[in-house]
């Protein structure tokens, strides 16, 4: 049984469904910080699969504990956490104690019942700012914030880790930009508030919820002077973590290894894409950058297709349908 940590979260729910349309039996823990209470129904309305979701923290010990005494775990994937770039520059101490505390107790309760794979939802973030394109696996690390520091630190925490168990097997997932939703419409990207994030913010902008997006910059040095950015679907985002976790059951030590499709697309043409989705117009400005952006970032894909067989499927009107469809069918 695989245990899913913040299994009701956006890249969570997805590979909740991968892996019960796969016939893996899982069990979701989440304390619906960051999602609905409605979402385990509907993952099991779109695959006809029953599970357990716990409401419980991933940093309380005895919540994990019971979890590991309750059910037949033989693997982890650990989507729970804290993700807000800006807001962990405002408070760093929440982030590192959240997201590092998280990961520590998780690997923890593993050790004390003897589970041996883990699969982890690192970032493109951890990446160092300049760093020539594409990012390959070896490319220089360093952070600009408390989150990116956390995901890095826990890479690091997961390298002793399996250092000092010979049979410990895992996987740093570093995921590029995930948009997009299920075929199905009833599971997306819902962020609480006013999105931080483009494609959620354009999805508002489109169905009239917000005015205007704000374009942050338009000087860069790509082709149209707008942020170039790797985005990959999250439905192939979420298989690639069914093949991490096959392949986690196959060797052990730990890998890091890009998810991307190894493309680059810009803000403009985001836009234009999700217009073409949509049939709707989606209003812009062009503002100031934002403190912190790149002006390029995409992945090498060389190491997930050579170690997982994994290859992005989907295109970018796709990943725009399917959030557009999403979009409709949520309320606020
Ligand atoms: P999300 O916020 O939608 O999902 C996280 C889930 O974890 C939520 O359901 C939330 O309620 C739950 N959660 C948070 N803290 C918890 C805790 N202490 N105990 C139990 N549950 C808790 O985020 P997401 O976009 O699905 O991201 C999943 C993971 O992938 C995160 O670790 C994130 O840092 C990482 N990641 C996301 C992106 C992205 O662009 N979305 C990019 C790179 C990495
Ligand atoms: N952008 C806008 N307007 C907006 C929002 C974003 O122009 O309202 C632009 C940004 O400047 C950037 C691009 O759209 O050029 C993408 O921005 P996102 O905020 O959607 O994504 P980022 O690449 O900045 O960050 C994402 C995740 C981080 C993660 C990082 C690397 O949000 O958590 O990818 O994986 F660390």
């Amino acid at each position: 049984m695989i245990l899913v940590t913040g299994g009701a979260g956006y890249i969570g729910s997805h590979t909740c469904v991968e892996l019960l349309n796969a016939g893996k039996e899982i069990v979701v823990l989440d304390n619906f910080s960051n999602s609905s209470r409605d979402v385990p129904e509907k993952i099991a309305r779109i695959t006809k699969k029953e599970f357990d979701t716990i409401e419980g923290d991933v940093c309380d010990p005895e919540t994990v504990r019971k979890l590991f005494s309750d059910y037949p775990i033989d693997a982890v994937i650990h989507f729970a956490g804290l993700k807000a770039v800006g807001e962990s520059v405002e408070k760093p101490l929440l982030y590192y104690r959240e997201n590092l505390s998280g990961a520590v107790n998780l690997l923890e309760c593993m050790r004390d019942f003897g589970v041996k794979r883990f699969i982890f939802s690192s970032s493109a973030t951890v990446y160092a700012a300049d760093n020539p394109m594409p990012l390959t696996e070896e490319s220089r690390l360093g952070c600009t914030n408390p989150y990116g520091w956390t995901k890095f630190m826990i890479e690091r925490i997961l390298e002793g880790a399996c250092k000092a168990d010979p049979g410990f097997s895992a996987v740093a997932l570093r995921y590029f930009n995930p948009i997009g939703a299920h075929e199905s419409g009833l599971i997306g990207e819902d962020p609480k508030g006013i999105p931080n994030n483009l494609l959620p913010y354009v999805a508002r902008v489109a169905a009239g919820k917000l005015d205007c997006l704000s374009v942050f910059g338009d000087d860069y040095d790509t082709p149209d002077g707008t942020g170039v950015r790797d985005y990959i679907h999250v439905c192939d985002l979420a298989r690639g973590h069914l093949l991490a976790l096959d392949y986690a059951f196959g060797r052990t030590g730990i890998d890091f290894i890009n998810l991307g499709t190894g493309k680059g697309t810009s803000v403009l043409e985001i836009v234009r894409a999700y217009e073409e989705a949509s049939g709707k117009k989606v209003p812009y400005r062009i503002a100031p950058r934002r403190a912190g952006d790149i002006a390029t970032c995409y992945a090498d894909t060389e190491k997930a297709k050579r170690v997982l067989g994994f290859c992005a499927q989907y295109g970018i009107l796709d990943m725009c349908y399917s959030a557009y469809r999403f979009t409709e069918g949520t309320d606020d």
